[in-house]
């Protein structure tokens, strides 16, 4: 090969790397790469996301599977969220099967954004003994449960209730999530503890990136790690366009009864304001006075700054428009509200949201993004 030939090569290389990470840039960051933890972001009101997760894994001396939840998850109110599962499972050279449906809650405590936030989670299953999503690990969960046959391990019916804590806490950006698991089979079994731990942050606009740390913490009677599962999982999640998302994350065991190793893959599609329009909302002003009131910061960093108002203006398509230019709240664009607010009310505004009126909360966008939306704001 001439040398001439691979400049030109090269070139190209760089070129198509360039526009690459320019697409990445203008895509955004969704509800992160979680699989298991749970963070306070909560489903936008009247939103529905429906989502693919997969996991599969190798147990030692048997044979391949692969679980698969369906999951529709759609916010009732912006403190709300509600969501059903209905899972399957297909093993290498035995079959596949439907191993039952879930019905999950989620409450958001307080609804202000504060420096931990707290969700109630209660969620009812029904599933079977074959089920292998691996949504959680709890009680003396291990490897020794993920083999078998599928027509003997449907035979297991597992009614269960279960209770999660939430806490959660966004800083700079990063989330940092921590959940307390109890579950209880409702006919027998004592009560079976639980945990998982994350933490993620955003990578450019479209990318979040983390690890999450979950494992059993034994049951009511016997209470401790003896015996119990770990997982270590590094995890990547990357919105592709403004409503689909993907992501992707290798898991370890980590202790002699965990699984060496599962994949876990997602993909999920975001349907926005499924619920009809114009719904009445109250007058900008006094909501706008009590937030000038409460916000600690009133100078915006990027004022009158062009690159910071293009920025402002995507971010404003991606996370407002839907409710905003619809009627469903009140307009903010040419808005005399708007523009008497000071920035640091706007500012505030968006990272608290008026949970039990219908704005959610953008806390979890970086302080960046949230004051490129305040200058886009204030432009117009
Ligand atoms: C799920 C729908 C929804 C989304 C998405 C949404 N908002 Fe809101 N927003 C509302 C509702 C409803 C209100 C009215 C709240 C009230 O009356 O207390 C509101 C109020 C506001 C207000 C104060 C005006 C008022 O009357 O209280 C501002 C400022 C605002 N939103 C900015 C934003 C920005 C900026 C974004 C994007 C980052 C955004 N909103 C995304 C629903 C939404």
């Amino acid at each position: 090969m001439s040398s001439l030939f691979q400049i030109k090569v090269l070139l190209i290389l760089v070129r198509l790397s360039l526009a690459f990470a320019g697409l990445v840039l203008a895509l955004h960051a969704g509800d992160g790469p979680y699989f298991v933890t749970y963070s306070h972001q909560m489903e936008e009101p009247g939103n529905l996301e429906v989502s693919l997760k997969n996991v599969v894994g190798h147990p030692r001396g048997d044979n391949r599977f692969l679980g698969t939840a369906a999951e529709f998850e759609y916010g009732l109110k912006a403190w709300w969220t509600t969501e059903l599962y209905a899972e399957s499972q297909a093993r290498m050279r035995d079959g596949a099967l439907f191993t039952g449906f879930r019905w999950e809650n989620r409450f958001r405590l307080v609804p202000r954004e504060h420096w931990v936030n707290p969700v109630l989670y209660l969620e009812f299953e029904n599933i079977n003994g074959a089920n292998r999503s691996l949504l959680e690990v709890v009680g003396r969960d291990g490897e020794s449960e993920l083999r078998g046959s599928n027509a003997e391990n449907r035979q297991e019916k597992k009614r269960e209730l279960e209770a999660k804590l939430i806490l959660s806490s966004y800083f700079k950006g990063w989330n940092i999530a921590e959940n307390f698991i109890a579950e209880k089979n409702v006919r027998h079994a004592p009560f079976e503890f639980g945990y998982a731990l994350g933490v993620n942050r955003p990578l450019g606009l479209a990318a979040r990136a983390g690890v999450e740390i979950y494992g059993g913490l034994g049951t009511h009677a016997d209470f401790g790690l003896r015996d119990t599962s770990h997982y270590v999982a590094p995890t990547i999640s990357w919105q592709v366009t403004d409503s689909t998302s993907f992501k992707v994350s290798p898991g370890f065991g980590i202790t002699q009864s965990s699984a060496r190793f599962l994949l876990r893959l997602g993909v999920s599609y975001e349907f926005a304001q499924i619920r009809g329009r114009g719904r009445e909302t109250r007058t900008l002003p006094d909501y706008l006075a009590k937030a000038e009131s409460r916000a600690s910061q009133s100078s915006n960093p990027f004022e009158g700054q062009e690159l910071a108002r293009n920025a402002g203006s995507k971010l404003y398509q991606r996370e407002c428009s839907a409710c905003h230019t619809s009627g469903r709240a009140p307009t903010l664009l040419n808005s005399s509200a708007v523009k008497y607010a000071t920035p640091g009310a706007l500012f505030w505004v968006i990272r608290n949201g008026s949970l039990r009126r219908g704005m959610p909360s953008f806390a979890h966008l970086p302080d960046e993004q949230r004051w490129q939306i305040v200058t886009f704001l204030k432009s117009r």
